[in-house]
């Protein structure tokens, strides 16, 4: 594919995602590091684009370590305690001031870059916190949970197109201020405001394999980049690393887990420091972090009239190189029952076929993959869709015909047979000028 019609079809992508989601909100946890990165004035730009294209954006910083300096720098020492795993600074009456200011800095530093990019924003009181009391007998004083997140005061700011900011601050209906964890905001704003997704940008970027235990066939990306997780991998994933879940990474898996719990329908995990990864992440099937998704994202389908040229545009290419059999739209409509198509967020990416031959066998052809969608388990999956299909059906055996794909039918179980083994039909049509090998799969032993 040549770079412009790559270039054509990221465009298109990005149209497509545009009107999917605009006018949805969409949650962004951004730690604190990352407002430290010479990129972060990009990213504030980034988030200004889509408040200025009609998304709703609500902006939640984390402002952790920013608060530790301010605390040292005042001779604050912060005792912590464990809850449920987690740990928790305890924020004394003395230290609170400091938190509230030093929370409210981290705020303005988003709010001066939106500004830039002229885009309303409000630092605003908009969560309701209450004390956590008396916690494995220590009075936790000013550290506080999300009692509830006042909705109807965030929809009006984002009405009038601002985008609010939510320091970790919560207070109380007495107007008490307590120390409210950002992770726990930013999930809870998400749930309660139905927002489609939510961001967590931090350093990490996702998850990767080598680093943690995974269930074998998830899809990975660049450098082992798990690109996708289903709620029920996710916890596939912590339960695999129980022993690590105090690591970042498994912490904001663990929060992914939780909002997809609470009705967020796509939860990202991407690196604040990579330029564009908002962006890449949200109008692009394949995004630059880790997404677990509770919706309807990916599937195998059958092939409708409508998706003739796009997969005609697939394997146009590869007809003309000689890899694929030639063949016209008018052909394809009439083994359009045949035919299944790889899906995803409604766009076609791969496809492939299975053509009946009699004798109890079938043949797997016209399996194609978008190239920039290369190498993720797509033509994998989908010659096992056909698999299933033929074996569905009750068939013994399925075979390929290939010039140039003997490898990777091989590597998925196949072996090569003779000509003569075909099905009578078959062997009369076979093309001699082509002589493609034959791969074959047997679905019921022979003796059977
Ligand atoms: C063959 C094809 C369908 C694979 O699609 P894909 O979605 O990239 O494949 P997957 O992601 O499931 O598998 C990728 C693996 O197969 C390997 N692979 C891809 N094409 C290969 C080939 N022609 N020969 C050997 N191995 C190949 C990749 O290197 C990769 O290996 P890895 O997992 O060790 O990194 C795709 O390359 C294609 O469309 N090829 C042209 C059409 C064709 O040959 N069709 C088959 C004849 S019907």
């Amino acid at each position: 594919m040549s770079n412009s019609l790559s270039q054509v079809d990221l465009i298109r992508e990005a149209f497509h995602y545009q009107s999917r989601f605009e006018g949805s909100t969409m949650v962004f946890k951004i730690d604190f590091p990352v407002t430290e990165d010479p990129l972060f004035p990009f990213l504030v730009k980034d988030l200004a684009l889509l408040a200025q294209t009609g998304f709703r954006v609500v902006i939640v910083p984390g402002a952790k370590e920013w608060i530790d300096s301010v605390l040292a720098e005042y001779d604050i020492v912060s005792a912590y305690t464990d809850i449920d795993a987690d740990s928790f600074r305890i924020t004394t009456a003395r230290a609170i001031p400091f938190v509230e200011m030093a929370a409210f800095h981290v705020a303005a530093r988003f709010m001066t870059g939106l500004a830039g990019s002229r885009v309303d924003a409000v630092i605003g009181n908009f969560v309701r916190g209450r004390g956590l009391g008396v916690v494995n007998g220590r009075d936790m004083e000013n550290t506080g949970a999300v009692d509830k997140i006042l909705v109807d005061s965030l929809n009006k700011a984002l009405s009038q197109g601002m985008v609010p900011i939510l320091p970790c601050i919560g207070y109380s209906p007495a107007g008490k201020p307590y120390n409210v964890p950002s992770d726990e905001i930013a999930l809870t704003v998400a749930a309660a405001l139905g927002a489609v997704k939510l961001f967590f940008v931090s350093l990490n970027g996702g998850l990767k394999t080598g680093s943690y235990s995974f269930p074998k066939n998830l899809e990975t990306g660049d450098e082992g980049r798990i690109i996708r997780l289903t709620p029920q991998e996710a916890e596939a994933v912590l339960a695999a690393n129980s022993g690590a879940n105090g690591l970042r990474p498994l912490q904001e898996l663990g929060l992914a887990l939780r909002a997809t719990r609470a009705g967020v329908e796509r939860v990202h995990i991407i690196d604040g420091r990579e330029e564009g990864a908002i962006l890449r992440e949200l109008f692009s099937n394949l995004g630059s972090g880790t997404m677990v998704y509770a919706d309807e994202y990916e599937s195998i389908r059958a092939l409708h009239s409508r998706d003739i040229p796009t997969i005609l545009r697939l394997m146009d290419p590869l007809m003309q190189q000689g890899i694929l059999v030639r063949r016209t739209a008018e052909q394809i409509l009439e083994k359009k029952a045949d035919f299944s198509v790889f899906e995803i967020d409604e766009q076609v990416h791969a496809c492939g076929a299975l053509h009946e031959w009699g004798e109890g066998q079938a043949e797997i052809a016209a399996v194609a993959t978008d190239p920039l969608y290369s190498d993720i388990g797509l033509g994998r999956r989908i010659v096992g869709y056909l698999i299933d299909k033929a074996k569905k059906k009750g068939l013994r055996r399925v075979f390929v015909l290939t010039t140039h794909t003997q490898d990777w039918f091989e590597f998925l179980g196949f072996q090569e047979v003779s000509v003569e083994s075909l099905p009578v039909k078959r062997q009369k049509i076979y093309d001699q000028s082509r002589r493609s090998k034959v791969f074959a799969l047997q679905l019921i032993s022979q003796g059977a």
